[in-house]
């Protein structure tokens, strides 16, 4: 049998039936070592009653009850259905074992009274007030810990009845968590700003964090953020670290927010312990119950050691966001299943193939998805979910007389509403893919109910929606055939600045502050995650405001990629007005033109674009939009707007030109600004157009 530093593999668990598999696994040839070890725990992925795993079993005492499997044991609180113990690897405990019970696993939401403002609430931490067992056979495990709303507790609990699922199957590395939330019509009005699963880890063992292929480092403890060794920073979140236990994170900035990620990018996050070497890892195998789309950033990993699997928030949107339910509104979504998955090597440093693991081990949830374990009937099966597939094509007349492949859209059936009213849009449940290389969409596993269908592409400005309402009922497949985008277009591009991408992350992001830095994003691709950049404007620009060439300037070098507030000389944050210059020779002044400005977010921020005076009436005002906070919180994108802006000919200068836009509103905050995604000038077309009302 191999053995010896090279020779290792990942398993199930080093103990009990499972150290049977591994030396099966061990006794392999090492050059059939990776396709082993994929096998072997696609299988246990399955969930397959093979019997050659032991059956589940299940231990129901009177204060909590235990998931075992042999190789994970999961210990829930009864009836209040709080995991306070995961033992696994030989480890009793593999949650912070210093933590309260109540603190270690659990569900949470945030709600308020309707009618209240803003993202602040009152924390929930769901507590079960009864247990059934739901399924209890060798193969699987399903717990169902509920609380139910009656109206003695008005204005105490929110009006929500919640099941929280558990579920272990036979041979599976981990156990699933799902919730269900329903409000009855006749209940109080009320908002949520947030529900998540939250697991914190023990400090002692988990101390590399994993969250992408290359967003993974050492992370410093909690401890290291408390006063005396850290100092908060500009809010509570950030923290500089001052005097940490681990020398090598001296100086550096420790913020949760450094950490956030695209919902499309959250597939698998977590921690890996050196001792012994193994993995705690959240998969999502689907993006069906997150609110606002691919796009929405949600926390993943961060300090603690904690894990989060965050359905619903508010970052980087805002109040706009805020689920707010009304007198009369029935309601139910189930959030979930998401999977805890486990797994260890039998020797140290593989921390590499944990991860990979760990993403193979991710793509085969996806495969399984929709799970046809779920005891609930509210999780439909594959078989009670219809179809829609179809083919997306764009028609920019300007750039090409035909329509062509919208290769690469985003297309996505969401709750019916406006056009782009997906990105807002957190009651319902969600399903997006990507077209192919011909434009070609096929949006499988869709639940039941009434959807719209809305694109958006990368590289072409604003919103496609499919105007009929998609009625999906069980079994349904729905071809829509062509479809055919057509722009925000009226005249010929005479320039453009950046991607139509909704995000800002081609312009000119800075280096940090020296004193201010993460060393993982240091010559990384995501360098706009340090903190601090806000700051760096007013170094970069001490004696005016940015004014950006359109001959021979270079949107990744000239454009700042945030339009911040200026901090003056006495501590006062100042909106600014950035200029475009730019040459026409030749001009009709009888014609219009027509600007066309996208931002990839906002905050606190009224946009005024001038033209030539900077003095005259605005040409356009946003009005004070945007809460999304990307710019405090490291983001690069948050909620998309597209504006247009009617320039009149008689405006326009043969000869040189200059746009002046203006963050007006004041609020003297370093957070409030404007990202751009892509700004363009297009004309003349005759003022009288018929697209043009
Ligand atoms: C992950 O899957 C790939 C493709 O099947 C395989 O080559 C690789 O060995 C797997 N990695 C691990 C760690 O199991
Ligand atoms: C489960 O948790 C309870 C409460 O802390 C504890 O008394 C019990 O020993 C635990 N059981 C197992 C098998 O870990
Ligand atoms: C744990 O927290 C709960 C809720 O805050 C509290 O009621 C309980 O007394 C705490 N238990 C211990 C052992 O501190
Ligand atoms: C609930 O909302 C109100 C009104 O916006 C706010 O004043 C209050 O602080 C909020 N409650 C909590 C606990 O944050
Ligand atoms: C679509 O295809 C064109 C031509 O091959 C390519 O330039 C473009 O990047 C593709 N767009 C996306 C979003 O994949
Ligand atoms: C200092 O701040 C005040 C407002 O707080 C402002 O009115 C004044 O113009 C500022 N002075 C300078 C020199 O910027
Ligand atoms: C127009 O702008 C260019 C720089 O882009 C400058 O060199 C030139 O002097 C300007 N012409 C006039 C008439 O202001």
């Amino acid at each position: 049998m191999p053995r010896g530093g090279r020779h290792f593999c990942v398993g199930a668990s080093n103990n009990g039936f499972a150290q049977r598999v591994w030396i099966i696994i061990v006794g392999q040839l090492l050059l059939s070592f990776g396709t082993g070890c994929a096998n072997q725990l696609r299988e246990i992925a399955k969930g397959s009653s093979n019997m050659s795993y032991p059956s589940v079993q299940l231990h129901i005492k009177d204060q909590f009850v235990v998931m075992d499997n042999g190789i994970v044991q999961v210990n829930l609180s009864n009836p209040g259905g709080q995991v306070t113990g995961i033992k696994y690897n030989g480890i009793d405990n593999l949650l912070e074992v210093v933590n309260n019970e109540t603190d270690r696993g659990y569900w949470d939401l945030v709600w308020n009274i309707s009618g209240s403002t803003g993202t602040k609430g009152y924390t929930d931490r769901i507590e079960g007030t009864n247990l059934k067992v739901v399924v209890d056979n060798e193969d699987q495990v399903e717990l169902s810990f509920t609380r139910l709303w009656d109206p003695s507790l008005e204005g105490k609990l929110v009006p929500l009845n919640i099941d929280k699922r558990f579920v272990m199957l036979r041979g599976s590395s981990g156990f699933y968590s799902y919730a269900i939330y329903e409000r009855l019509k006749e209940w109080p009005a009320f908002n949520v700003e947030n529900t998540r699963l939250v697991l914190k880890l023990r400090k002692d063992k988990f101390h590399f964090m994993a969250i992408a292929d290359n967003r993974q480092r050492f992370m410093p403890l909690p401890d290291d953020r408390l006063p005396g060794r850290g100092e908060v920073l500009a809010y509570p979140e950030a923290v500089q670290l001052v005097d940490p236990i681990e020398p090598e994170f001296k100086g550096e900035v420790d913020d949760k927010y450094q950490y956030s990620c695209d919902a499309k990018d959250i597939g698998v996050h977590g921690w890996i312990s050196n001792d012994p070497p193994m993995g705690f890892w959240q998969i999502t195998p689907s993006n069906e119950f997150r609110s606002a789309g691919p796009p929405k950033q949600f926390l993943t990993s961060h300090v603690g050691p904690t894990s989060l699997s965050v359905f619903h928030s508010v970052h980087y949107s805002g109040d706009e966001l805020v689920m707010k339910f009304g007198p009369n509104e029935e309601w139910k979504k189930v959030f979930g299943p998401v999977f805890i998955y486990l797994n260890s090597l039998t020797n140290e440093g593989g921390q590499d193939l944990l991860w990979e693991d760990a993403k193979n081990q991710t793509i085969n949830e996806v495969k399984a998805w929709p799970y046809d374990f779920p005891a609930s009937v509210d999780f439909p099966s594959s078989d009670q979910r219809g179809t829609v597939s179809g083919r997306l094509l764009v028609l920019d007349r300007y750039l090409n007389e035909n329509a062509m492949p919208g290769n690469g859209s985003y297309v996505g059936l969401a709750l019916p509403g406006e056009v782009g009213s997906w990105q807002r849009e957190c009651k319902g449940y969600q399903f997006w893919t990507i077209a192919d290389e011909n434009g070609r969409f096929s949006i499988d596993n869709v639940r039941t109910g009434d959807y719209n269908l809305y694109v958006w592409v990368p590289g072409v400005i604003g919103d496609y929606k499919y105007n009929a309402v998609l009625p999906i009922t069980p079994g349904l497949s729905i071809d829509v055939g062509n479809l055919v985008y057509e722009p925000p277009r009226d005249g010929p591009t005479l320039w453009e600045i950046g991607i139509p991408d909704r995000s800002a992350v081609e312009f000119y992001v800075p280096d940090p502050n020296h004193l201010y830095i993460n060393k993982l994003y240091l010559n990384h691709p995501d360098r706009y995650r340090q903190y601090g950049l806000w700051e760096r404007y007013a170094e970069l620009y001490p004696d005016g405001d940015l004014v950006y060439m359109i001959d021979g300037g270079d949107y990744s070098q000239d454009w700042f990629f945030a339009q911040v507030t200026r901090n003056t000389d006495n501590n006062t944050y100042e909106g600014t007005t950035w200029q475009i210059k730019f040459n026409l020779d030749n001009v009709d002044k009888s014609a219009s033109y027509k600007l066309r400005v996208a931002l990839a977010t906002a905050h606190n921020s009224d946009l005024q674009v001038r033209i030539n005076d900077p003095a005259a009436n605005p040409l356009f005002s946003s009005g004070v939009i945007g809460k999304d906070n990307t710019i405090a919180r490291h983001g690069i994108h948050g909620l998309y707007w597209l504006f247009e802006v009617e320039v009149p000919g008689t405006q326009v200068a043969k000869g040189n030109n200059t746009i002046f836009l203006t963050q007006a509103h004041q609020s003297n905050s370093p957070f409030q600004g404007i990202m751009y995604d892509y700004i363009r000038l297009e004309g003349p077309y005759p003022s009288n157009s018929s697209k043009n009302p």
